[in-house]
């Protein structure tokens, strides 16, 4: 077997295992618990603007596109732009037609102006209104007009029933052997009571909203080879993938 083949299948073999490792599974749980206690997910930037992600999702994120080379993204939730300019950054080595549109209830003058500044917002559309509203998806069908490989990013309001309507509204975009992100079913697994501000948590959240989907959906599955590897990840079971 040749090097690279050798060096692949190793890999295959060494996140197997994996889920014998009983201490690793154990530390990377911990970890992401009480990080995310922390908001150690805002510590970083991609290319100059805040990106509210796991290290480990922005990595599987550029795996992903890198290997199905989508022609649209569709972003919902979009804070401080940090995601858009990453998916941007990607297109822009892709695609010369490369598109991600970015869609947010309130997007912020500051935040807006510093997207509008960037060296890659040639690449992006922006819709300010919520993901929901049928003016939203009126302009985001234009956008879609002509595209052949699209992928959905959901990061907007957490709650079971927002996520139900997104996955409704949003999937039907996801191009074949594309993929619909799903952000934040971690709060599933958090301590009931971690949001005291905010109308989701245990029981009301992405996560159950992917159940609530998957039960009447047959065209999308989790991809769990990649919450195997990443171990550490704020989307556990919720790296859907369109398979009809
Ligand atoms: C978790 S942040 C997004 C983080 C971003 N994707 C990133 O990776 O940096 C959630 C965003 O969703 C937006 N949001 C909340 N409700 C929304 C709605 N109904 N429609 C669109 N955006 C919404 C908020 O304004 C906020 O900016």
């Amino acid at each position: 077997m040749d090097d690279t083949k050798v060096f692949l299948q190793e890999r295959i073999e060494r996140i197997n295992n994996y889920q014998h490792n009983k201490t690793l599974k154990e530390r990377a749980d911990h970890f992401l618990l009480e990080s995310l206690k922390e908001k150690y997910s805002y510590n970083f930037d991609w290319l100059g603007l805040p990106i509210i992600q796991y290290p480990q999702d922005i990595v599987a994120l550029q795996e992903i596109i890198w290997m199905t080379k989508p022609d649209l993204i569709i972003e919902t939730g979009i804070a401080r732009g940090g995601s858009l300019i990453l998916y941007a950054s990607l297109l822009e080595m892709i695609h010369n037609n490369g598109v991600v549109v970015g869609i947010d209830v309130d997007i912020r003058r500051h935040n807006r102006e510093r997207i509008i500044n960037h060296p890659l917002f040639h690449r992006i559309r922006l819709i300010e209104n919520s993901s929901i509203e049928e003016d939203t998806l009126a302009a985001v069908r234009n956008i879609a007009e002509g595209k052949t490989r699209i992928m959905v990013s959901l990061d907007s309001n957490h709650t079971h029933e927002h996520v139900v309507k997104e996955l409704q509204l949003y999937s039907p975009f996801v191009s074949k052997g594309c993929y619909c992100v799903v952000f934040d079913t971690i709060i599933e697994k958090m301590e009931a009571g971690s949001f005291h501000d905010r109308p989701w948590g245990k029981g009301n959240n992405p996560q159950t909203a992917i159940e609530q989907f998957l039960r009447n959906n047959r065209n999308f599955s989790i991809d769990n080879e990649i919450e195997a590897k990443l171990l550490i990840t704020a989307a556990p079971g919720g790296y859907l993938v369109r398979h009809q």
